[in-house]
């Protein structure tokens, strides 16, 4: 039996909009330097009125069906921190969308911005147990703040599917994890809201204690040592963020943290994010999108993963890249997602942000705004209805 397994494809979707930031800071009256240097974003994805979590895991999903067929999946994880049901997973949705078999199990995972590398780890224990089935992970989330809050600047929205497979095609996963649970109040969303709660500078804190925490956890399973990582891969709410983690976790190993070294480590993996913003739990994942999608050949090379889920739970492991994964990446279709999205003046980013769902049971049609392959078309008597373009 093959002990190979890890990430087979990967495939994301984003919004149909985007807010460049030099709108925001013209309407709030920031100085643009804060937002393209401070936080390091340049604009953030904006979903459409009828766009949510289940239409953009949907895009994200359809590809890898189409490119593998689904005899092998039997089951869908879901990670998300934008539920938009208590009860049901989102993930059914999903699997009624793309059309996958009734023998299927599928399940919605929720740990913050952490979610998806639970869902990894959880398939790939899954992988193991039967090295003949596929398991399909999907991070989707719509990241939100209060208007004229300071995590305004750091929102975003993207869901990423992947496909957990013996003899991955991309990259394989390896054992040792380092691990990491604190409780704290950093960032929460409590079920009576639809934005999240933040104290903005205990997060920052917090994610960095869980790079150190995780890392000697990493140690102690007997993880490989920081100089074998030709790269490594952060939860980036905001782009900057990776840049202080990596900086953190040198200065921890004693050594310098200068920015050449800190960019060469890790300035891949933000090309996506920073224009996408914030898509909390498959920030790390678009990460990786953008690394394997403009690196130099890294076959045989480890890359670090760091994924961070506030409240908090984070978990540090590393990846080998599979020999011929260029054949097999999605560069153009991942680079189409970014351009083929709208840009939106302040008042139209505004309407959005304060368009929800009727909740009076009622039947409601959502104005038709994307131009995805998926949509929400609307709301009866409080069920979601979802259509296939
Ligand atoms: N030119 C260049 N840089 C500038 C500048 C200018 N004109 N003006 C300010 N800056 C810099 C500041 O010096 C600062 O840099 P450092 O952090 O390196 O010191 C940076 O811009 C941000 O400035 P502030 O700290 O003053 O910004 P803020 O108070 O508006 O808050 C924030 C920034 C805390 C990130 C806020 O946007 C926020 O709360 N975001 C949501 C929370 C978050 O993303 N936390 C991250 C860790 S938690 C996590 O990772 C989970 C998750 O997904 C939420």
């Amino acid at each position: 039996m093959s002990n190979s397994i890890g990430i087979h494809d990967l495939s994301f979707a984003t919004g149909e909009f985007v807010l460049p930031h030099t709108t925001l800071a013209a309407y709030n009256g920031t100085e643009i330097g804060k937002y393209h240097v401070g936080i390091g974003q340049e604009s953030m994805s904006i979903p459409a009125a009828d766009e949510d979590i289940v239409t953009m895991a949907a895009a994200a999903a359809a590809p890898i069906v189409a490119r593998h067929g689904t005899d092998r999946i039997r089951t869908v994880v879901f990670a998300t921190e934008s539920s938009i049901d208590q009860a049901k997973a989102a993930g059914i949705y999903v699997h009624s969308l793309i059309g996958l078999p009734s023998a299927t199990r599928v399940v919605e995972l929720k740990q913050a911005c952490y979610g998806a590398t639970a869902g990894l780890q959880f398939a790939i224990g899954l992988v193991r147990r039967d090295p003949a089935q596929q398991v399909l992970v999907i991070a989707s989330d719509v990241s939100k703040y209060d208007l004229d809050s300071p995590g305004e600047a750091t929102q975003g929205a993207a869901a990423v599917a992947m496909l957990v497979s013996v003899d991955p095609a991309l990259v394989r996963i390896e054992d040792p994890s380092g691990l990491f649970t604190a409780d704290v109040m950093d960032f929460w969303r409590p079920n009576y809201r639809d934005t999240a709660l933040v104290d903005g500078q205990e997060s920052i804190g917090a994610y960095l204690q869980a790079v150190e925490g995780t890392w000697k956890d990493y140690q102690e399973q007997g993880g490989r040592s920081l100089d074998e990582f030709a790269a490594f891969c952060y939860h980036q709410p905001f782009t900057k963020m990776a840049y202080k983690a990596h900086s953190h976790l040198l200065n921890f190993n004693g050594y310098d943290a200068d920015k050449e070294a800190v960019t060469a480590a890790l300035g891949l993996t933000t090309a996506y994010n920073r224009v996408i913003g914030n898509s909390y739990t498959a920030s790390v994942y678009l990460g990786l999108a953008a690394l394997l999608d403009q690196a130099d050949d890294l076959t045989g090379k480890s890359v670090g993963f760091l994924s961070y889920g506030s409240g908090s739970v984070a978990e540090f492991f590393a990846g080998t890249v599979v020999a011929g994964q260029r054949e097999h990446l999605r560069t153009e279709a991942n680079r189409e997602a970014i351009v083929r999205r709208r840009s939106i003046d302040y008042a139209e980013y505004r309407a959005l942000h304060e368009h929800r769902l009727p909740a009076d049971g009622g039947d409601h049609s959502n104005p038709v705004q994307t131009t995805g392959p998926f949509r929400l078309a609307g709301i009866s008597g409080h069920k979601r209805i979802y259509e296939k373009r």
